[in-house]
Protein backbone atom coordinates (compact mmCIF):
# COMPACT_ATOMS: atom_id res chain seq x y z
CA UNK A 1 0.00 0.00 0.00
CA UNK A 2 0.70 3.10 -0.57
CA UNK A 3 0.63 6.55 1.91
CA UNK A 4 0.25 9.70 0.24
CA UNK A 5 -0.83 13.17 2.03
CA UNK A 6 -3.02 15.48 0.95
CA UNK A 7 -2.41 18.83 3.68
CA UNK A 8 -4.92 21.25 2.75
CA UNK A 9 -7.90 22.68 4.38
CA UNK A 10 -9.13 25.23 1.43
CA UNK A 11 -12.16 23.43 1.38
CA UNK A 12 -12.92 23.69 4.97
CA UNK A 13 -14.64 25.89 6.61
CA UNK A 14 -12.28 25.91 10.00
CA UNK A 15 -8.33 25.64 9.29
CA UNK A 16 -6.48 22.90 10.81
CA UNK A 17 -7.12 19.54 8.70
CA UNK A 18 -3.99 20.62 7.20
CA UNK A 19 -2.37 18.96 9.67
CA UNK A 20 -4.19 15.62 8.80
CA UNK A 21 -1.59 13.80 7.37
CA UNK A 22 0.82 14.78 9.83
CA UNK A 23 -0.73 13.49 12.91
CA UNK A 24 -1.82 10.04 11.40
CA UNK A 25 2.01 9.46 10.97
CA UNK A 26 2.53 10.70 14.22
CA UNK A 27 0.45 8.56 15.64
CA UNK A 28 1.66 5.41 14.19
CA UNK A 29 0.01 4.86 11.16
CA UNK A 30 2.77 3.21 9.10
CA UNK A 31 4.09 1.58 11.84
CA UNK A 32 0.54 0.13 12.36
CA UNK A 33 0.68 -0.91 8.98
CA UNK A 34 3.57 -2.84 8.85
CA UNK A 35 3.41 -4.70 11.97
CA UNK A 36 -0.14 -6.43 10.84
CA UNK A 37 2.09 -7.64 7.54
CA UNK A 38 1.62 -4.78 4.62
CA UNK A 39 4.15 -3.61 2.52
CA UNK A 40 3.52 0.69 2.94
CA UNK A 41 5.49 3.30 1.09
CA UNK A 42 5.19 6.66 2.79
CA UNK A 43 4.76 8.72 -0.69
CA UNK A 44 5.13 12.19 1.45
CA UNK A 45 3.00 15.16 0.77
CA UNK A 46 1.40 16.61 -2.10
CA UNK A 47 2.72 20.44 -2.23
CA UNK A 48 0.18 23.30 -2.08
CA UNK A 49 0.59 26.55 -3.69
CA UNK A 50 -0.13 29.01 -0.49
CA UNK A 51 0.87 28.86 3.11
CA UNK A 52 -1.50 31.87 3.58
CA UNK A 53 -3.73 31.99 6.47
CA UNK A 54 -6.36 34.01 4.90
CA UNK A 55 -7.12 32.80 1.31
CA UNK A 56 -10.07 34.21 -1.13
CA UNK A 57 -12.76 32.02 -2.07
CA UNK A 58 -11.28 32.02 -5.65
CA UNK A 59 -8.06 30.95 -4.26
CA UNK A 60 -9.44 28.22 -2.05
CA UNK A 61 -11.13 26.84 -5.08
CA UNK A 62 -7.61 26.64 -7.11
CA UNK A 63 -6.09 25.05 -4.47
CA UNK A 64 -8.59 23.09 -3.95
CA UNK A 65 -9.13 21.72 -8.15
CA UNK A 66 -4.72 22.25 -8.49
CA UNK A 67 -5.36 19.38 -5.31
CA UNK A 68 -7.10 17.23 -7.17
CA UNK A 69 -5.91 16.79 -10.22
CA UNK A 70 -2.36 15.81 -8.30
CA UNK A 71 -4.07 13.40 -6.16
CA UNK A 72 -6.13 11.76 -9.18
CA UNK A 73 -2.25 11.33 -11.11
CA UNK A 74 -0.71 9.85 -7.64
CA UNK A 75 -3.93 7.99 -7.37
CA UNK A 76 -4.46 6.31 -10.13
CA UNK A 77 -0.24 5.44 -10.50
CA UNK A 78 -0.45 3.68 -7.51
CA UNK A 79 -3.14 1.62 -8.39
CA UNK A 80 -1.80 1.06 -11.72
CA UNK A 81 1.47 -0.02 -9.86
CA UNK A 82 -0.79 -2.77 -7.92
CA UNK A 83 -0.77 -0.65 -5.16
CA UNK A 84 -3.69 0.06 -2.77
CA UNK A 85 -3.73 3.65 -1.72
CA UNK A 86 -4.23 5.45 1.41
CA UNK A 87 -5.02 9.10 0.93
CA UNK A 88 -4.62 11.30 3.94
CA UNK A 89 -6.41 14.38 4.46
CA UNK A 90 -6.84 16.80 4.20
CA UNK A 91 -10.50 18.37 4.37
CA UNK A 92 -12.82 16.06 2.07
CA UNK A 93 -12.73 18.11 -0.95
CA UNK A 94 -9.84 16.09 -1.64
CA UNK A 95 -11.94 13.14 -2.53
CA UNK A 96 -12.65 14.38 -6.05
CA UNK A 97 -8.96 13.89 -6.62
CA UNK A 98 -8.78 10.54 -5.29
CA UNK A 99 -11.52 9.31 -6.64
CA UNK A 100 -11.35 10.24 -10.14
CA UNK A 101 -7.57 8.99 -9.86
CA UNK A 102 -9.74 5.54 -8.78
CA UNK A 103 -12.16 5.89 -10.83
CA UNK A 104 -9.64 5.90 -14.35
CA UNK A 105 -8.35 3.13 -13.03
CA UNK A 106 -11.71 1.27 -12.68
CA UNK A 107 -12.90 1.95 -16.03
CA UNK A 108 -9.05 0.86 -17.54
CA UNK A 109 -9.54 -2.72 -15.31
CA UNK A 110 -13.35 -2.63 -16.49
CA UNK A 111 -14.33 -2.94 -13.15
CA UNK A 112 -17.30 -1.85 -11.49
CA UNK A 113 -16.41 1.07 -8.49
CA UNK A 114 -18.56 1.47 -5.51
CA UNK A 115 -18.03 4.03 -2.98
CA UNK A 116 -18.63 3.88 0.36
CA UNK A 117 -18.53 7.19 2.04
CA UNK A 118 -18.44 6.81 6.21
CA UNK A 119 -19.55 10.44 7.15
CA UNK A 120 -21.81 12.40 9.50
CA UNK A 121 -22.40 14.80 6.33
CA UNK A 122 -23.48 14.08 2.61
CA UNK A 123 -21.30 15.96 0.83
CA UNK A 124 -23.72 16.13 -1.88
CA UNK A 125 -24.28 20.04 -1.85
CA UNK A 126 -23.78 21.93 -5.62
CA UNK A 127 -22.81 25.41 -5.42
CA UNK A 128 -26.49 26.01 -5.81
CA UNK A 129 -27.30 24.20 -2.89
CA UNK A 130 -24.52 24.64 -0.41
CA UNK A 131 -25.83 26.68 2.72
CA UNK A 132 -21.76 27.19 3.57
CA UNK A 133 -20.14 27.32 -0.36
CA UNK A 134 -17.77 25.23 1.06
CA UNK A 135 -16.20 22.66 -1.25
CA UNK A 136 -15.83 20.03 1.29
CA UNK A 137 -19.90 19.47 1.28
CA UNK A 138 -20.02 19.03 -2.30
CA UNK A 139 -17.41 16.31 -3.37
CA UNK A 140 -20.14 13.60 -4.20
CA UNK A 141 -22.07 15.69 -6.22
CA UNK A 142 -19.07 16.99 -8.20
CA UNK A 143 -18.13 13.17 -8.82
CA UNK A 144 -21.81 12.18 -8.97
CA UNK A 145 -22.45 14.55 -12.29
CA UNK A 146 -24.79 16.84 -10.63
CA UNK A 147 -24.97 19.71 -13.09
CA UNK A 148 -24.69 23.12 -11.38
CA UNK A 149 -21.34 23.27 -10.97
CA UNK A 150 -19.02 25.68 -13.23
CA UNK A 151 -16.43 25.64 -16.10
CA UNK A 152 -13.96 25.63 -13.66
CA UNK A 153 -14.85 22.18 -11.98
CA UNK A 154 -14.28 20.31 -15.32
CA UNK A 155 -11.86 17.73 -15.21
CA UNK A 156 -11.60 13.91 -14.41
CA UNK A 157 -13.67 13.98 -11.34
CA UNK A 158 -16.79 15.29 -13.16
CA UNK A 159 -18.91 12.21 -13.58
CA UNK A 160 -16.85 9.62 -12.47
CA UNK A 161 -19.22 8.07 -10.25
CA UNK A 162 -22.60 6.47 -10.47
CA UNK A 163 -24.85 7.66 -7.58
CA UNK A 164 -26.25 4.10 -7.60
CA UNK A 165 -22.69 2.94 -6.47
CA UNK A 166 -22.15 5.21 -3.36
CA UNK A 167 -23.03 4.17 -0.24
CA UNK A 168 -23.58 6.92 2.66
CA UNK A 169 -22.98 5.46 5.93
CA UNK A 170 -22.98 7.41 9.63
CA UNK A 171 -25.25 10.58 8.23
CA UNK A 172 -26.81 12.86 10.47
CA UNK A 173 -27.10 15.97 8.63
CA UNK A 174 -27.82 16.48 5.72
CA UNK A 175 -29.18 19.90 4.19
CA UNK A 176 -32.55 20.27 2.80
CA UNK A 177 -31.52 20.75 -0.86
CA UNK A 178 -29.34 17.85 -0.50
CA UNK A 179 -31.54 15.29 0.90
CA UNK A 180 -33.53 15.56 -2.27
CA UNK A 181 -30.53 15.41 -4.38
CA UNK A 182 -29.56 12.17 -2.56
CA UNK A 183 -33.07 10.61 -3.01
CA UNK A 184 -33.69 11.76 -6.81
CA UNK A 185 -30.06 10.72 -7.89
CA UNK A 186 -30.65 7.16 -5.23
CA UNK A 187 -27.56 7.50 -3.12
CA UNK A 188 -28.50 4.61 -0.47
CA UNK A 189 -28.40 6.89 2.62
CA UNK A 190 -27.35 4.37 5.81
CA UNK A 191 -28.19 7.15 8.39
CA UNK A 192 -27.74 6.78 11.99
CA UNK A 193 -31.65 5.76 12.34
CA UNK A 194 -30.96 2.89 10.04
CA UNK A 195 -28.14 2.10 12.65
CA UNK A 196 -29.75 2.46 15.47
CA UNK A 197 -32.44 0.16 14.19
CA UNK A 198 -30.83 -2.73 12.19
CA UNK A 199 -27.45 -2.43 13.67
CA UNK A 200 -24.07 -1.96 11.78
CA UNK A 201 -22.98 -5.66 11.44
CA UNK A 202 -26.55 -6.34 9.49
CA UNK A 203 -26.61 -3.32 7.40
CA UNK A 204 -22.30 -3.59 6.77
CA UNK A 205 -23.12 -7.38 5.53
CA UNK A 206 -26.11 -5.61 2.86
CA UNK A 207 -23.28 -3.46 1.66
CA UNK A 208 -20.74 -5.58 1.06
CA UNK A 209 -22.97 -8.08 -0.20
CA UNK A 210 -23.95 -5.54 -3.09
CA UNK A 211 -20.22 -4.88 -3.79
CA UNK A 212 -19.26 -8.79 -4.21
CA UNK A 213 -22.49 -9.03 -6.49
CA UNK A 214 -20.66 -6.75 -9.06
CA UNK A 215 -17.10 -7.63 -7.60
CA UNK A 216 -16.96 -3.69 -7.51
CA UNK A 217 -13.53 -2.12 -6.52
CA UNK A 218 -14.50 -0.53 -3.16
CA UNK A 219 -13.20 2.92 -2.15
CA UNK A 220 -14.12 3.91 1.55
CA UNK A 221 -13.54 7.25 2.27
CA UNK A 222 -13.91 7.76 5.87
CA UNK A 223 -14.76 11.00 7.23
CA UNK A 224 -13.29 11.45 11.33
CA UNK A 225 -16.65 13.11 11.97
CA UNK A 226 -18.49 9.98 11.27
CA UNK A 227 -17.49 8.88 14.26
CA UNK A 228 -19.26 10.41 17.75
CA UNK A 229 -17.54 14.00 18.38
CA UNK A 230 -17.52 12.55 22.27
CA UNK A 231 -14.74 9.71 21.40
CA UNK A 232 -13.43 11.55 18.35
CA UNK A 233 -12.92 15.53 18.91
CA UNK A 234 -10.65 16.24 16.09
CA UNK A 235 -13.37 17.39 13.50
CA UNK A 236 -14.24 20.98 12.17
CA UNK A 237 -17.81 20.28 11.83
CA UNK A 238 -19.15 17.97 14.44
CA UNK A 239 -22.39 16.22 14.51
CA UNK A 240 -23.59 14.77 18.06
CA UNK A 241 -25.07 11.04 18.06
CA UNK A 242 -22.40 9.40 15.98
CA UNK A 243 -20.95 6.11 15.64
CA UNK A 244 -19.85 4.33 18.33
CA UNK A 245 -16.38 3.19 18.85
CA UNK A 246 -17.35 -0.55 18.05
CA UNK A 247 -19.72 0.18 15.11
CA UNK A 248 -16.72 1.62 13.58
CA UNK A 249 -14.93 -1.29 13.83
CA UNK A 250 -17.39 -4.22 13.09
CA UNK A 251 -17.63 -1.69 9.85
CA UNK A 252 -13.66 -1.71 9.34
CA UNK A 253 -13.78 -5.69 10.59
CA UNK A 254 -16.02 -6.58 8.65
CA UNK A 255 -14.96 -4.68 5.30
CA UNK A 256 -11.30 -6.67 6.24
CA UNK A 257 -12.91 -10.20 6.03
CA UNK A 258 -14.54 -9.37 2.69
CA UNK A 259 -11.53 -8.43 1.04
CA UNK A 260 -12.91 -6.12 -1.44
CA UNK A 261 -11.31 -2.87 -0.31
CA UNK A 262 -9.07 -1.06 -3.73
CA UNK A 263 -8.42 2.46 -1.99
CA UNK A 264 -9.32 4.48 0.80
CA UNK A 265 -9.11 8.51 1.79
CA UNK A 266 -9.07 9.15 5.88
CA UNK A 267 -10.13 12.72 6.06
CA UNK A 268 -10.87 16.09 7.92
CA UNK A 269 -8.51 14.80 11.07
CA UNK A 270 -8.30 18.35 12.75
CA UNK A 271 -5.45 18.34 14.74
CA UNK A 272 -5.92 21.98 16.01
CA UNK A 273 -9.53 20.64 17.49
CA UNK A 274 -8.35 16.93 18.32
CA UNK A 275 -7.59 16.45 22.30
CA UNK A 276 -4.13 14.64 22.46
CA UNK A 277 -4.08 12.81 19.24
CA UNK A 278 -7.35 11.28 20.68
CA UNK A 279 -9.09 11.43 17.08
CA UNK A 280 -5.68 10.56 15.36
CA UNK A 281 -5.37 7.14 17.49
CA UNK A 282 -9.17 6.34 16.83
CA UNK A 283 -8.16 6.87 12.94
CA UNK A 284 -5.03 4.76 13.30
CA UNK A 285 -7.07 1.78 15.61
CA UNK A 286 -10.08 1.73 12.62
CA UNK A 287 -7.50 1.68 9.78
CA UNK A 288 -5.73 -1.78 11.47
CA UNK A 289 -9.28 -3.21 11.77
CA UNK A 290 -9.09 -2.24 7.84
CA UNK A 291 -6.10 -3.83 7.45
CA UNK A 292 -6.24 -7.07 9.23
CA UNK A 293 -6.18 -6.82 13.37
CA UNK A 294 -8.04 -8.68 15.08
CA UNK A 295 -8.80 -9.18 18.42
CA UNK A 296 -8.94 -13.50 18.31
CA UNK A 297 -7.46 -14.86 15.36
CA UNK A 298 -10.62 -15.90 12.69
CA UNK A 299 -10.55 -17.72 9.43
CA UNK A 300 -10.59 -15.31 6.43
CA UNK A 301 -14.00 -15.82 4.94
CA UNK A 302 -14.41 -13.98 1.52
CA UNK A 303 -18.31 -14.34 1.10
CA UNK A 304 -19.81 -13.79 4.24
CA UNK A 305 -22.28 -16.40 5.82
CA UNK A 306 -25.65 -14.51 6.46
N1 LIG B 1 -23.46 20.21 4.73
C1 LIG B 1 -22.55 21.22 5.20
C2 LIG B 1 -22.05 22.06 4.04
O1 LIG B 1 -22.24 21.69 2.91
C3 LIG B 1 -21.39 20.61 5.95
C4 LIG B 1 -20.46 19.77 5.14
C5 LIG B 1 -19.37 19.19 5.97
N2 LIG B 1 -18.50 18.36 5.16
C6 LIG B 1 -17.40 17.78 5.62
N3 LIG B 1 -16.68 17.10 4.75
N4 LIG B 1 -17.02 17.88 6.86
O2 LIG B 1 -21.46 23.09 4.26
MN1 LIG C 1 -7.08 -2.89 -9.11
MN1 LIG D 1 -17.14 14.68 4.66
MN1 LIG E 1 -18.44 15.16 7.48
Amino acid sequence: MDLLGIPSDAGASRRGCSMGPEALRVAGLRETLVSLGHDVADLGDLRKESGLNQLSVAARQAEVLALAAQSSEKGLASLQRGRLPIFLGGDHSLSMGTISGVARHCAAAKRALHVLWIDAHGDFNTPATSPSGNLHGMPLALLCNEPEFGEAFRGDWRGSVDPQNVTILGARSIDRAERQLLETRGVDVVDMRRIDELGAAALMREIIEKVQATDAHLHVSLDVDAIDPAIAPGAGTPVAGGLTYREAHIAMEMLHDAQCLGSLDIVELNLFLDHAGRSAEILVDLTASLFGRQIMPRQPTRRLIV
